[in-house]
């Protein structure tokens, strides 16, 4: 039996494959194209370990991806492969079409062939868990209740559109070929491996760095934060006991608005490690332009998956961010290797011409 994750070298992937192999003696097929996001490092651990096996290519290169299919006859696909950073797609969404759209078709035609050829046991054990965004569901304003899986598709940026343009492929697959899928939607993660293009490791990073801690508008954007393992957790969880052809949210009921959470990083930081001036790290908050089209705010109803398969987050935010800022506290080094190369010139992108 084994496992084919896709994007696995990614963020939430790679402490996927890690936690997965921690656990299960199930082998895991892992298929990255090491874009920019992608980044062998984080399975650095797994080195010579014989239940992972490491394969360099694009989620929708059909014949590679059926290949792998059949020869490691893989019993369920894990699918985290995805452009996934909203400012990006502003800048650039082509990539996103590219991978979650045309990508995430392939990948399912890989699949539809592969799942065609099996035996009745082998078709109905056999499941595609893909792993989508509660950005799909647009943007809420303060009273709204949270994004329940009922909540229409209202996608407002060209990362989110894409990602609802593979949720709907996914889900008519089911529909249309009776391929066995569940899809999660999850709320902003964070933890360690985590790019330091988004807010929090960018912001732990600049702040040590003595750099602005760049907050977009006036800060009072609202996201629900879900510590990546517990993300990893229910994603195990949905696997092995959702139901085919559901969706599940996923969420860590911790709404908070972004200044609040770098205000949050700066007393941490203080605390494990002082600017040499004594003055706080929120010195550095900076506001800058606002993002175009910036979704005002996201919040998650996860009681789904609590109520059907009895998945609960183990951390708080408080103990999650904590644990995160010690991790990048404590891994300077892959830290710095990610941010060499291609991330300079995003940085330039992306923040030169935001005003302060
Ligand atoms: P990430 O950008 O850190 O990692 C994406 C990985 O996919 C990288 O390793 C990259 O090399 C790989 N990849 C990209 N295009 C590929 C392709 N065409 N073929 C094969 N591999 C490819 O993203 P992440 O934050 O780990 O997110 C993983 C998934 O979870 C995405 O689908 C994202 O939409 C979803 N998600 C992310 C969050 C979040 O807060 N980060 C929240 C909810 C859902
Ligand atoms: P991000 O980490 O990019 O995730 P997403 O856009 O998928 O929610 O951003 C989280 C929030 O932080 C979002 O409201 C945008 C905001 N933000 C800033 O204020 N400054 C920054 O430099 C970045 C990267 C994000």
């Amino acid at each position: 039996m084994t496992l084919l994750v896709t994007g696995g070298a990614g963020f939430i992937g790679s402490n996927f494959v890690l936690d997965w192999l921690a656990q299960h003696d199930e082998a895991v097929v892992n298929l990255d194209k090491l874009t920019y996001a992608g980044n062998p490092e984080n399975l650095a651990t797994l080195q010579g370990d014989g239940r992972h096996v490491f394969v360099r290519g694009d989620i929708g290169d059909y014949g590679l991806v059926l290949d792998l299919l059949k020869q490691y006859q893989i019993r369920a696909v894990v699918n985290f492969a995805a452009e996934s950073h909203v400012d990006r797609s502003i800048h650039g969404p082509e990539d996103f079409i590219q991978t979650n759209v045309l990508g995430s078709f392939r990948l399912l035609e890989a699949i539809r062939a592969y799942w065609g050829g099996l035996d009745e046991a082998g078709k109905s054990g056999f499941r595609l868990l893909h792993v989508s965004t509660d950005e799909v569901y647009g943007s809420l304003e303060k009273i709204d209740p949270p994004f329940a899986e009922t909540n229409q598709y209202q996608p407002n940026s060209p990362y989110s559109a894409s990602k609802a343009a593979s949720d709907h492929l996914v889900r008519a697959y089911h529909h249309t070929y009776g391929l066995p899928v569940l899809t999660t939607n999850c709320s902003n993660n964070y933890g360690p491996y985590h790019f330091p293009e988004k807010l929090i490791p960018l912001c732990i990073q600049n702040a040590l760095a003595g750099k602005p801690l760049p907050i977009y508008g006036d800060g009072q954007q609202i996201r629900d934060w879900l510590y990546v393992k517990d993300h990893c957790s229910a994603i195990r969880r949905v696997l092995a006991a959702g139901k085919v052809g559901e969706v599940y949210n996923v969420g860590g009921w911790n709404e908070k608005a972004n200044l609040d959470v770098v205000n949050v990083l700066c007393a941490i930081l203080d605390e494990l490690q002082a600017r040499a001036d004594g003055k706080s790290y929120a010195e550095q908050i900076t506001y800058v332009t606002d993002r175009p089209g910036h979704d005002r705010r996201y919040a998650i109803d996860a009681g789904k998956l609590e109520r059907e398969l009895g998945w609960k987050p183990a951390e708080s935010f408080e103990t999650g961010i904590r644990k995160t800022v010690e991790w990048y506290l404590a891994n300077q080094d892959w830290v710095q290797n990610v941010m060499s190369g291609e991330y300079q010139s995003w940085l330039d992108k992306n923040y030169a011409e935001r005003q302060a």
